[in-house]
């Protein structure tokens, strides 16, 4: 059988889950090929060398640039924050690797465009991370559309609620700077909620967007911060938030429907609450991550006195992905849909196809995003062409 050597760069909260999936995937999925965790990279040798030993990875390195040009590599994990995706997935493509990449993909539409050239250029597989693509239910959601049991769609409502920064002395990560996070929860969140957008109801053709901020100075971050896990400052320094709080977007589809993006990390007590809701013209369907075994459907078909929002719970053997786990009712979490990924982009790479969401999805994604910020700055409509 085939070995792919893989190679994963940042070590913390996705080099975590995406070690988890690259170990699970062999376990519960027939991939076709063995998977050798070959190589862990991170600045800080020890902190790496510990990651290392815990998750199984054969050997360490701290500069990235040795990892992508070395031979006995085949597939490049981007765990990385977005400022770096670009420079990094450039040079991997050119070395023939194949990518599974964080999103949000990049900072502009003219990095995603030269990323995905490089990437088509070499014939590599890659792969953007959305992984809400490959909840269950929100599979189950598809195909509920492309069985016409929705209908015309004409509304989709999506928010995507945080609160890990309601502290103002919550200190200023990366997350929280233009130069290392590009924006807030436009570029972190509604990234995620664009591409389910695209997925489930299709390409965005206008947008309009407002953003705004609560806290615009916070202690300075200590080292090693990082997403969720620092809540405390370990300095009395302040430096400037410079990125929005929150983003509100209003979209017009190509296909008629009009929809909404909420996206903040200041929804005291919604933890990872992502929701989205899609109405058509012969039933509706209701998501929200924080319960993410259920689909709610409604069905203009039902007889008139039985119907109603009825609960989905998406643990069936003939429900996406659902064979290779538990039986029916012992639900699935988070880490899932990581698992799924890397056993599609396993599956793309074993049989020489195409895998989405992908860079031209990133890119598609990245110039709703842009158009929001063009919107919020103009206070005008942003018209697009794909
Ligand atoms: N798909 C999801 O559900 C999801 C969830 C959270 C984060 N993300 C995305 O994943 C990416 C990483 O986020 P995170 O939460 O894991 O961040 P993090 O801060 O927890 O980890 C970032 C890692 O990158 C390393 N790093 C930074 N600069 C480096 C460099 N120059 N060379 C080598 N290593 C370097 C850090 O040491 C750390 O290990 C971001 O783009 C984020 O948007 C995705």
């Amino acid at each position: 059988m085939k070995t792919l050597n893989v190679a994963i760069i940042g070590y913390k909260f996705m080099g975590k889950a995406h070690s988890n999936a690259w170990l699970q995937a062999a376990r519960f999925f027939d991939l076709g090929v063995k998977l050798n965790l070959k190589l862990a990279c991170g600045r800080d040798e020890a902190a790496v060398q510990k990651f290392a030993d815990n998750w199984g990875w054969e050997e360490i390195e701290t500069d990235w640039r040795k990892v992508v040009s070395r031979d006995d590599i085949d597939v490049v994990d981007i765990s990385l924050p977005q400022h770096l995706h670009y420079e990094v997935a450039l040079e991997a493509a050119k070395q023939g690797k194949h990518i599974f990449c964080e999103k949000p993909m990049c900072f502009t539409v003219e990095q995603a465009l030269e990323m995905l050239a490089a990437a088509e250029k070499s014939g590599i597989v890659h792969y953007l991370n959305h992984n809400y693509r490959r909840t269950p239910a929100v599979q189950l959601a598809r195909q509920l559309i492309d069985q016409q049991k929705v209908g015309k769609i004409f509304h989709w409502r999506c928010a995507y609620q945080q609160d890990w920064i309601v502290d103002p002395d919550f200190p200023l990560t990366w997350h929280l700077q233009k130069e290392t996070a590009h924006a807030g929860p436009q570029w972190d969140l509604n990234s995620h909620s664009v591409d389910l957008a695209r997925f489930l109801v299709g390409e965005i053709q206008s947008v309009t967007c407002l953003t705004s901020n609560f806290i615009t100075r916070r202690p300075l971050a200590g080292a090693g911060a990082a997403t969720f896990s620092s809540g405390t400052a370990n300095s009395e320094e302040m430096g400037e938030v410079t990125v929005e709080d929150a983003a509100l977007m209003m979209v017009q589809f190509e296909q008629g429907a009009i929809g909404s993006f909420e996206a903040t990390r200041f929804a005291t007590g919604c933890k990872n609450h992502l929701t989205f809701e899609i109405y058509g013209s012969k039933g509706s369907m209701r998501f929200n991550l924080e319960r993410m075994n259920e689909l709610e459907f409604y069905s203009l078909e039902d007889d008139g006195e039985n119907q109603g929002f009825r609960t989905i719970m998406v643990t069936e053997h003939s429900h996406p992905y659902i064979s290779h786990w538990w039986p029916p009712g012992h639900i699935i979490g988070y880490e899932h849909g990581f698992v799924h990924a890397v056993a599609d982009f396993i599956s793309a790479i074993h049989t020489g196809t195409k895998i989405e969401p992908n860079f031209e999805d990133g890119l598609k994604c990245i110039t709703v995003l842009d158009a929001g910020l063009q919107s919020a700055a103009s206070g005008s409509q942003v018209k697009l062409t794909h």
